[in-house]
């Protein structure tokens, strides 16, 4: 069973100082220590990994996180990070098919691509799925089915514990708190989600991937968004910089 909670941290361009950086995490970790039942994952920019690395080294519930990874052969690409790299950097964790890198480069069979060389290199992924937008006629459902479909189908059986799936409706991302996903709708998003992946991948391993929500979280809406949402975390971005917010909303999260 899947028990704790997973909290990512996407800090994206953000903050604008390796100073910055370490003020934050420093906070986070030092008030941190106590929480048995929540695990956090952070991912600032490429520039700070080494930075948050050094301040979470003797953490046990903190881990590094890349908002991205490039794949392909050899070394020879300008300006991008590899697998290799993120692993030399500490990293853990990468997200991959974020809203905002789909927007620009990415498609489902890049994402793909990522996904599965990142889980075959011993990472654990987090890949981000969700709508553009919503209408009556229910076209949310088939756009999340293409994508999960697209990047887990025939995803061999032994890396499928390092998947998790976050559920972000783009529409929701960014945006004032009030206007995160309604609860029940995330309830009826989890299931639709849960379902599908053990249509493709059996309801034994289904068991293994944990779900995520994220957009417009903070620590006002958190709690009925997990609880009613059903969902195993979530994906945070601007609250997780402003450590004394996501302190009081992992300290929610302890049972
Ligand atoms: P937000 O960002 O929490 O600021 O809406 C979420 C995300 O883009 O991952």
């Amino acid at each position: 069973m899947i028990d704790k909670k997973l909290i990512v941290a996407n800090w994206k361009m953000n903050p604008q100082s390796s100073e910055g950086a370490k003020k934050i995490i420093t906070e986070i970790k030092n008030k941190f220590k106590n929480f048995g039942d929540v695990r956090l994952v952070v991912c600032p920019p490429f520039v700070f990994l080494n930075e948050v690395s050094k301040v979470i080294v003797s953490s046990k519930n903190i881990f590094l996180g890349a908002q991205d990874v490039f794949i392909g052969e050899g070394a020879s690409h300008t300006g991008e990070v590899g697998i290799k790299l993120l692993k030399a950097a500490k990293v853990k964790y990468v997200l991959v098919g974020h809203s905002e890198r789909r927007a620009t480069l990415d498609s489902d069979e890049i994402v793909k691509g990522k996904m599965l060389e990142s889980l075959k290199e011993g990472l654990k992924v987090i890949l981000c799925v969700g709508e553009k937008e919503r209408n009556e006629h229910g076209n949310h459902y088939h756009e999340v089915k293409k994508q999960i479909s697209d990047a887990v189908t025939k995803l061999p059986r032994k890396l499928i514990k390092n998947l998790v799936i976050a559920y972000e409706p783009v529409w929701a991302i960014g945006r004032p708190e009030s206007e995160a996903l309604k609860p029940d709708e995330l309830h009826e998003m989890a299931i639709f989600i849960k379902r599908l992946v053990s249509d493709i991948l059996g309801p034994r391993e289904v068991e293994k991937i944990k779900i995520l929500y994220g957009g417009s979280v903070t620590k006002n809406n958190f709690k009925e968004i997990i609880e009613k949402g059903n969902v195993d975390g979530l994906l945070i971005g601007r609250e997780s910089l402003k450590p004394e917010n996501l302190l009081e909303l992992m300290r929610g999260l302890e049972r």
